[in-house]
C-alpha cells in the first residue's frame, strides 16, 4: 500500500498519535455546559466498549432515548448505562457489522419497532491482528470498518429510520484517513492476505474511504434536498482496547503508553458530544473535527471524483453479494 509513512505500523501510528495530542493546539471549540438531549433519539454503534461506551452514557445522562446497536454487552452495558444514568430509556439492538445478514436484521428490527433516530453516530471500527473473511467472503477490516458503515447508513436513510428532517450523521474516523498517497481502485473489495505489518496502513486505507463515502453521501442528500447534516471527526488517540489483537509481546507496552499517554475514553468523546449538542442551527452540510479542533479532511477524501466511484463501487459489490 502506497503511504506517507505516518500510520505505517502500531509504533509509528502511537507516536503520531502521541505528537498530535500534545501539540499546541488553537482554537480548540468547547463543549456547552449543559447539554440537554432530552428530545433526541440517538443511536450508536459499537457502544459496548472504548469511545462508544462513553460517548452512550454521557448521551444518556444528558437524557436522550439511547439506542445501542452493538454485538456484545447486552444486557449488562445498557444495564450499567441505565443504572450510571438513571436514564431507563437504553435499549440495545444487536449487531455484528461483519455480517450483512445482520445488518438487514438490525434494520428490519429497528423497523419494525417504529424507531425512529435524531442522531446517528456509526462508531464501530476494529483493528485486526490479520485478515480473516467474513461469512459473506470480503475481509473483517473492510467490512467493519468502511462497507459495514455505508450500507447501514444507506438503509437507514432509505427505510426512513434515520428522520429526513433534523437529523444528523455523525461519523467516527481517524487522522490515519490522511495517510494513503492514493486509492487502489483496481484491488476494490478484493480479499487480500495481510498481516500484522500492514494491518495499520490498511487501517488509515478504510478510514480513507469511510471519510470520502461521508462527503460523497452529504453531496448526494443535498442534491436531493434532504437536510442531514454529516459530521466527520478524530477522537485523537483513545485509552481504549482498540488494540486488543496486537501480538502478546507488545501488549504491556500498548498499554503502558495508551494509559500514561492517550486519552480517557470519556474525555475523547469530546468531539462526538460538540456534534451531538450542536445546534440545528448549524447547518453546514458536512464538517470535520479532529479533537476539538475544525479542520479541513484530506483532499483525496473531499473530490468528488473519488466519491462518485467510491459511490459506485461499494454498490457494485454489495449488488454483487445480493444485498442492495
Ligand atoms: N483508539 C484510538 O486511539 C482511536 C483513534 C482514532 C479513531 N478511533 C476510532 O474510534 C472508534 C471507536 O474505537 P475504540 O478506540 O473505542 O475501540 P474499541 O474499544 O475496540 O471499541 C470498538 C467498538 O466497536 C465494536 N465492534 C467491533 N467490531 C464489530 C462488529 N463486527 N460488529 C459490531 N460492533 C463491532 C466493538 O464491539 P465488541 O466489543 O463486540 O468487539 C466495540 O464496541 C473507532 O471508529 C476507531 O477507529 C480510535
Amino acid at each position: 500500500m502506497n503511504t506517507k509513512g505516518n500510520y505505517d505500523s502500531p509504533l509509528k501510528a502511537t507516536l503520531k498519535g502521541i505528537t498530535d495530542l500534545y501539540r499546541k493546539k488553537s482554537n480548540s471549540l468547547d463543549l456547552p455546559k449543559d447539554i440537554d438531549l432530552k428530545a433526541k433519539t440517538v443511536l450508536i454503534t459499537g457502544s459496548s466498549a472504548g469511545l462508544g461506551f462513553a460517548a452512550a452514557l454521557r448521551i444518556a445522562k444528558a437524557g436522550a432515548k439511547l439506542i445501542m446497536a452493538v454485538r456484545s454487552g447486552i444486557p449488562e452495558k445498557g444495564e450499567e448505562i441505565k443504572k450510571i444514568t438513571g436514564n431507563a430509556n437504553v435499549s440495545m439492538y444487536p449487531v455484528d457489522l461483519l455480517d450483512f445478514e445482520s445488518i438487514k436484521g438490525l434494520v428490519k428490527k429497528l423497523k419494525e419497532d417504529e424507531i425512529v433516530v435524531d442522531i446517528l453516530i456509526s462508531n464501530a471500527a476494529m483493528v485486526p491482528l490479520k485478515s480473516r473473511k467474513t461469512p459473506q467472503g470480503l475481509e473483517e477490516m473492510f467490512m467493519v470498518n468502511y462497507l459495514a458503515p455505508f450500507y447501514l447508513i444507506n438503509q437507514l436513510i432509505e427505510h426512513q429510520i434515520v428522520k429526513q428532517e433534523h437529523s444528523k450523521i455523525v461519523i467516527v474516523s481517524s487522522e490515519s484517513h490522511r495517510n494513503p498517497k492514493e486509492f487502489d481502485w483496481e484491488n476494490f473489495g478484493r480479499y487480500h492476505d495481510y498481516g500484522i505489518g500492514e494491518t495499520v496502513a490498511r487501517y488509515g486505507y478504510f478510514k480513507l474511504l469511510l471519510t470520502t463515502f461521508a462527503n460523497e453521501l452529504s453531496r448526494r442528500l443535498a442534491s436531493q434536498k434532504r437536510q442531514i447534516p454529516i459530521r466527520v471527526l478524530c477522537p485523537g488517540p483513545v485509552n481504549s482496547n482498540i488494540a486488543r489483537e496486537a501480538p502478546g509481546w507488545m501488549q504491556p507496552l500498548l498499554k503502558g503508553v495508551f494509559s500514561l499517554f492517550f486519552r480517557s475514553p470519556e474525555k475523547a468523546s469530546d468531539p462526538i458530544l460538540y456534534f451531538v449538542s450542536e445546534s440545528d442551527h448549524e447547518n453546514t452540510p458536512i464538517d470535520y473535527l479532529f479533537l476539538m479542533q475544525k479542520k479541513p479532511m484530506d483532499d483525496k477524501a473531499t473530490d468528488e471524483t473519488n466519491g462518485k466511484k467510491l459511490w459506485e463501487f461499494s454498490e457494485k459489490l454489495i449488488q454483487s453479494l445480493d444485498y442492495s
